[in-house]
């Protein structure tokens, strides 16, 4: 079931209005270069991300980014941590594994939570935001650099 999450309090202006949307059919991210693993100072990961470009509504403009993340202590990830986006890219993402984090082997499953937010191409001070959470694990050391899909569940707008 994809699902549509309105945020009834947004930072953004207070004029804003959040508007459920479905989430997109077919949408996806792919995710290459996934690298994640702890040692005794914490856990980090870091991987590429893209996303295509859509022209049915709303609009989707295609992205590129590097991501990461870094655990501030006892290899908890709390919040976002913003992502470069590859040159010439509008819109902003970011990332963070989510809670609980089964964190007790080098090979654990671990949600990675990403969020796309852009601007709406035709339509002046609206945007739009889609979130999506893909287990993955901390392979370092394990195995190879993974690459895996990411579908985005939640969206809404904000017009
Ligand atoms: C999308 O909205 C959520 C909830 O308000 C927010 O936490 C997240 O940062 C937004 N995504 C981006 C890329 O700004
Ligand atoms: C991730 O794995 C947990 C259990 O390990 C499961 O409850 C959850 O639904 C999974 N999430 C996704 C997005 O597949």
């Amino acid at each position: 079931m994809r699902t549509s999450t309105v945020f009834a309090t947004l930072a953004a202006t207070a004029a804003a209005t959040p508007v459920a949307i479905r989430a997109a059919a077919d949408y996806q991210w792919a995710v290459t270069e996934w690298d994640a693993g702890c040692n005794n100072a914490g856990c980090d990961y870091t991987f590429r991300i893209a996303g295509p470009a859509a022209t049915d509504y709303p609009a989707r403009p295609a992205f590129a980014a590097t991501c990461s993340g870094k655990s501030v202590d006892s290899k908890v990830f709390t919040s976002y941590a913003g992502c470069q986006m590859d040159a010439g890219i509008k819109g902003s993402l970011v990332s963070k594994i989510n809670e609980p984090a089964e964190l007790l082997g080098s090979r654990t499953v671990v949600p990675l939570q990403v969020s796309f937010q852009f601007a709406d191409p035709s339509q002046d001070n609206t945007y739009w935001n889609y979130t999506g959470v893909q287990n993955t694990t901390f392979n370092r050391g394990g195995s190879p650099p993974q690459s895996f899909a990411i579908i985005p569940k939640e969206s809404f707008g904000i017009a």
